[in-house]
């Protein structure tokens, strides 16, 4: 099992507050027991020292055999030579008359005795008490003295607990803050309340989220400038084979087209990249003038209007919200036009694509659904995947629903694609932008 910081405290710290209770409750335990004992000892040494003092003839001569209550001191006292004692709260008892001076425990008619012992010239008083009845008020007056640890010890392992978990909050917040690290959008982890404990693993982090968004930034910066080096050429490739076009002989005219075809395709990727380069760039400071969605879904469908006719496409936008979304109008162009392109794409000839549009959670929903054949489950997750194509027959690069998925992402917004539900073949596609704070009217 992982190791946890958080276990390790609450074993450590409950077993620490455990063991002190528990020592505490041993020593109060022995400390009150030792103390009582020697109370019942004093209280058996002062009565001897009454009877000496002239009290004896206040007990009965001739008490009532085992009268007595059997937690009571037992007086004994006997004058030099006599055979009976003098006075006996119970005769019966025969305490040990040879028994040394002070305190002594001595077992009398089958029980033990806690006995004091004070020898006079010519009188002998003994004072006794059995010592279970000791035994059992030690053990009663000595029990009363746990009741505070035992109610305190549940008290103080909850304390614990509480401590350590809100102690440990702080760590978990940074658990889920790193974990959350978005790498299509990097920020810095706020550092304002860290706690100093936590405050050098923060700033590493952040310095390596530093490290990686320039990584990031170098890396896209490069493929645009390669891809904005590659236009100029493909551009004269493509005047000079037009120039050729002329001059090749009617049988070459077949693999001629291959090639031009093959410079067009080039053309096209190149283009794609600074798509998705400009798509991955970081937003611009400054405030951002809202995008009419509404008007850039007019103007996507407008666009692949002849495309679409000419394959018997029937193309429209149903449902339109007018609200604007907090985006650069030309991002939001490029996804919404490259989900209407895809659909106009691969949904065969004489198809259906309905565009619709709804408000949902604070952003605007843009959804295209197409007749087309759709993508099977098991490649669905891949789509947003740079070059991934789930179709080799259709001509594609396969980065246009990365470009969706790049736009969307730096607004905080999102892309979605799955298969229709209502039992149709076909894709729903869509994209969401958050709200721009103006009224939304349908
Ligand atoms: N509406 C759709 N119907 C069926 N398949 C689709 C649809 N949209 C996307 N796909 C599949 O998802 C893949 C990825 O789409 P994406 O738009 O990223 O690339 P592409 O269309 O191949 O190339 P590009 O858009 O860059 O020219 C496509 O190759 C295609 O197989
Ligand atoms: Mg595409």
């Amino acid at each position: 099992m992982r190791p946890s910081l958080r276990n390790n405290l609450v074993v450590a710290l409950g077993a620490l507050v455990s063991a002190v209770a528990i020592a505490q409750g041993i020593s109060s335990y022995q400390l009150c027991s030792s103390g009582m004992s020697a109370l019942l000892d004093l209280r058996l040494e002062q009565v001897a020292t009454r009877m000496r003092n002239g009290y004896a003839e206040s007990i009965p001569a001739t008490p009532v055999r085992g009268s007595q209550p059997s937690r009571d001191i037992v007086i004994t006292i006997r004058k030099q030579n006599a055979e009976v004692p003098f006075r006996s709260t119970e005769p019966s008892l025969p305490l040990p008359e040879d028994a040394p001076a002070g305190f002594t425990s001595e077992q009398v008619n089958g029980e033990r005795w806690r006995i004091y012992t004070l020898r006079e010239p010519k009188t002998l008083i003994q004072v006794a008490q059995r010592s279970s009845v000791r035994d059992e008020l030690e053990r009663e007056t000595a029990v009363k003295t746990l009741w505070p640890t035992l109610v305190l010890l549940p008290l103080v392992l909850g304390a614990v607990l509480l401590i350590v978990h809100v102690s440990l909050r702080k760590v978990n917040q940074l658990g889920n803050e790193v974990q959350g690290i978005d790498v299509s959008q990097l920020k810095l982890l706020p550092v304002s309340r860290v706690p100093v404990e936590l405050l050098p693993f923060v700033d590493s982090i952040n310095r390596m989220i530093g490290r990686l968004a320039q990584s990031i930034e170098t890396e896209r910066k490069f493929i645009a400038d390669a891809a904005h080096e590659l236009r100029t050429p493909l551009t004269a490739l493509q005047l000079q084979a037009d120039n050729l076009q002329p001059h090749i002989a009617p049988g070459n005219q077949e693999r001629f087209r291959e090639l031009r075809g093959g410079i067009t395709r080039s053309g096209e990727l190149v283009a794609q990249l600074l798509r998705l380069a400009r798509a991955d760039a970081p937003l611009p400071g400054g405030t951002i003038e809202p995008a009419d969605v509404a008007a850039i879904v007019v103007d996507a469908v407008s666009s692949v209007l002849p495309l679409a006719a000419a394959r018997g496409i029937d193309i429209g936008a149903e449902e339109m919200v007018t609200g604007k979304v907090t985006a650069i109008g030309a991002d939001v162009a490029v996804a919404v036009r490259n989900l209407v392109t895809n659909a106009v794409r691969y949904t065969p000839d004489g198809g259906t694509i309905d565009l619709r549009m709804h408000t949902e959670d604070n952003a605007v929903w843009v959804e295209v659904t197409d007749t087309g054949p759709g993508i099977s489950e098991e490649l669905l997750p891949r789509v947003f995947d740079r070059f991934f194509r789930a179709n080799l027959e259709v001509e594609g690069t396969g980065l246009g629903l990365s470009i969706v998925k790049a736009i969307t992402a730096k607004y905080g917004g999102q892309a979605v694609i799955r298969n229709r539900n209502d039992g149709k073949s076909g894709i729903v596609a869509a994209v969401s932008f958050p709200l721009a704070r103006s009224a939304v009217q349908a």
